[in-house]
C-alpha cells in the first residue's frame, strides 16, 4: 500500500543542543545544569556527558550538507541558554551567538528550514543558583534570553518554538533522575507554572516586536492507561493525565488549570498562582501552531490508594523499543485528537517521533517499522482532514540520551569510533519516503 502526502507536506528531523553538540566550554559558555548533573558520578548509565557529545558545534557544516542530500526541508534544533548568555542573565557572549547565526545560515543555503526551540532543558547553572525553575523571575529571565536570540536569528527563520516539553521541565524538578535532580515536588509545580508563563511572555514579544514570525510550544502527550480495574490503578491513570497533558493543554488552551490540579497545590498555599487571571490570560494568549512530540502509550499501576503514587509498567499489552516505551500508533491518533479540539486555529505539528533500537548497527529495520506505522497514523489523518503540516523525525543521529547516556539510539545515523555519521538502513528509507512524498507498506 502506498499512502500519498499532501502537496507542501514537510520533512523535517530534530535535536537539541545538549544531546549534540559538545563544546560544553568553548568560546565562552557557561555550565548548565545538565554539564553540572553529568559530571557528579552516579546520574548517567554509562557515565558519560555531553561535553563532546555529537560534536555538532564543530562539525555541523558537513552534517548539514548530508542533511541537505537526505531530502530534509525543516531541522528543528535548541538553542543553549548559557552559550549565549553565560550567567543566564545580563552579558551576551558573543561567540555562544555567532554560532547560532552561522548554524541557521547554514541551514538555509542548503534549503532547510531552522526552526529553534529556545529552550530544551539545559538551564544555565547560574540560574539554578538564583532558584531556577522555581524562581518568581524565572519568566521575565527567559523572555530577555529570548529577546536577545530573537534579534540575531529574526532574519533568517520564519518560526520559533518556546520551550520543549515543559512536563519534563516537571518531572525533572519533581525527581531526581534528570537535571536538576531537585526532588522536591512543590517546586515542581512552580516550574510548570513559571515555563508557562515564560512561554506566554515570548508569545506577546513575538506578536510586538517579531510579527513575522510564528510561535508555539511543544508538548509530549502521553495516552495513559490503568494497569487493571483496582481504582488505584484507575486514580493513578486519571492522574498521570492530568499532570503529564492536561497541567499544560487545558491553561495553553484558555481553560485553566485542571481542578484537581488546583486541590493539590492547595497543601503549599500558592494554590491562588494557579487562579491568577492575569497569568493565565498570558499563559493562553493564541499560538500559530502546536509541536507535538510523541512516543508511547504508557500502562500504570496505582501504588497508593489515591492514586498519586503510580509506577508503569509492561503489562504484556504492547509491544516495546529497545528503550521500554509501548509502541501503539493509535495514541498518535488520541493526543492529535486532544490538540485539535483544543487549539482549533493552530498549525499542528509533529515534532519528536522515533524510537530507541540498540541491537545491530546500520540494520534497524525495526524503527523502520516504527515510524511506517506512526507515519501511517498521520497519513490517515491527514484524509480525515487534520491540519497536520509535518513531521520531524527524532532523531538524525545517535547522540546524548539523557540519563541513558549513548546506550538510548533514536538516530537514523550511527556514530563510528571518531564520531564519523553512518547512515542506518533508517535513513536510506527515510530519504525514499520523502522523496516520494509517500509511504509504502
Ligand atoms: C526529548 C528528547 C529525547 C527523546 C527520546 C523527548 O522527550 O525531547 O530530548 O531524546 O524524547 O527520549
Amino acid at each position: 500500500m502506498t499512502y500519498q502526502f499532501p502537496h507542501g507536506f514537510v520533512w523535517g528531523a530534530s535535536m537539541s543542543a545538549y544531546q549534540t553538540e559538545g563544546a560544553w566550554n568553548e568560546d565562552g559558555k557557561g555550565p548548565s545544569v545538565w554539564d553540572d548533573f553529568c559530571h557528579q558520578n552516579g546520574h548517567i548509565v554509562d557515565d558519560s556527558n555531553g561535553d563532546v557529545a555529537c560534536d555538532f558545534y564543530h562539525r555541523y557544516e558537513p552534517d548539514i550538507v548530508q542533511m541537505e542530500k537526505l531530502g530534509l526541508k525543516m531541522v528543528r534544533f535548541s538553542v543553549s541558554w548559557p552559550r549565549v548568555i553565560p550567567d543566564g542573565v545580563g552579558k551576551v557572549n558573543q561567540k555562544g551567538l555567532d554560532f547560532y547565526i552561522r548554524l541557521v545560515r547554514c541551514f538555509r543555503d542548503h534549503g532547510i528550514e531552522p526552526v529553534p526551540v529556545l529552550f530544551h532543558w539545559d538551564l544555565p547553572s547560574a540560574l539554578m543558583e538564583k532558584g531556577g525553575y522555581a524562581s518568581p523571575y524565572f519568566s521575565d529571565w527567559f523572555v530577555d534570553y529570548a529577546r536577545i536570540v530573537l534579534d540575531a536569528l529574526a532574519p533568517w527563520i520564519s518560526r520559533v518554538y518556546t520551550i520543549n516539553q515543559p512536563y519534563s521541565v516537571f518531572k525533572a524538578v519533581a525527581g531526581t533522575v534528570r537535571a536538576p535532580a531537585s526532588g522536591n515536588p512543590q517546586s515542581a509545580y512552580l516550574a510548570s507554572l513559571h515555563c508557562l508563563e515564560a512561554h506566554g511572555k515570548v508569545v506577546a514579544l513575538v506578536r510586538k516586536e517579531y510579527s513575522s514570525l510564528k510561535v508555539g510550544i511543544i508538548l509530549n502527550l502521553i495516552p495513559y492507561e490503568p494497569a487493571g480495574n483496582r481504582s488505584e490503578d484507575v486514580l493513578a491513570a486519571r492522574w498521570q493525565d492530568t499532570l503529564t497533558n492536561k497541567q499544560f493543554l487545558l491553561p495553553l488552551s484558555g481553560l485553566g488549570f485542571p481542578k484537581e490540579l488546583r486541590n493539590y497545590v492547595r497543601q503549599w498555599g500558592f494554590d491562588q498562582l494557579f487562579f491568577d487571571e492575569r497569568i493565565l490570560q498570558i499563559i493562553s494568549l493564541p499560538i500559530d501552531m502546536i509541536g507535538v512530540n510523541y512516543y508511547q502509550k504508557m500502562v500504570v499501576r496505582g501504588i497508593s490508594p489515591d492514586g498519586h503514587h503510580a509506577e508503569k509498567v509492561s503489562a504484556g499489552r504492547y509491544p516495546e523499543t529497545d528503550g521500554g516505551r509501548a509502541i501503539a500508533p493509535e495514541g498518535l491518533r488520541t493526543v492529535l485528537g486532544w490538540v485539535r479540539d483544543l487549539f482549533p486555529l493552530a498549525d499542528i505539528w509533529v515534532t519528536e517521533n522515533g524510537a530507541d533500537y540498540r541491537s545491530c548497527g546500520k540494520c534497524d529495520q525495526a524503527r523502520i517499522s516504527y515510524l511506517s506505522l506512526h507515519l501511517k497514523t498521520i497519513s490517515d489523518m491527514i484524509q480525515e482532514g487534520f491540519p497536520i503540516r509535518g513531521y520531524l523525525l527524532w532523531t538524525l543521529m545517535d547522540n546524548f540520551e539523557w540519563e541513558n547516556g549513548y546506550r538510548g539510539k533514536y538516530g537514523i545515523w550511527a556514530l563510528g569510533e571518531h564520531l564519523e555519521r553512518i547512515p542506518k538502513q533508517s535513513a536510506i528509507w527515510y530519504a525514499s519516503v520523502i522523496k516520494a512524498n509517500a509511504l509504502t507498506i
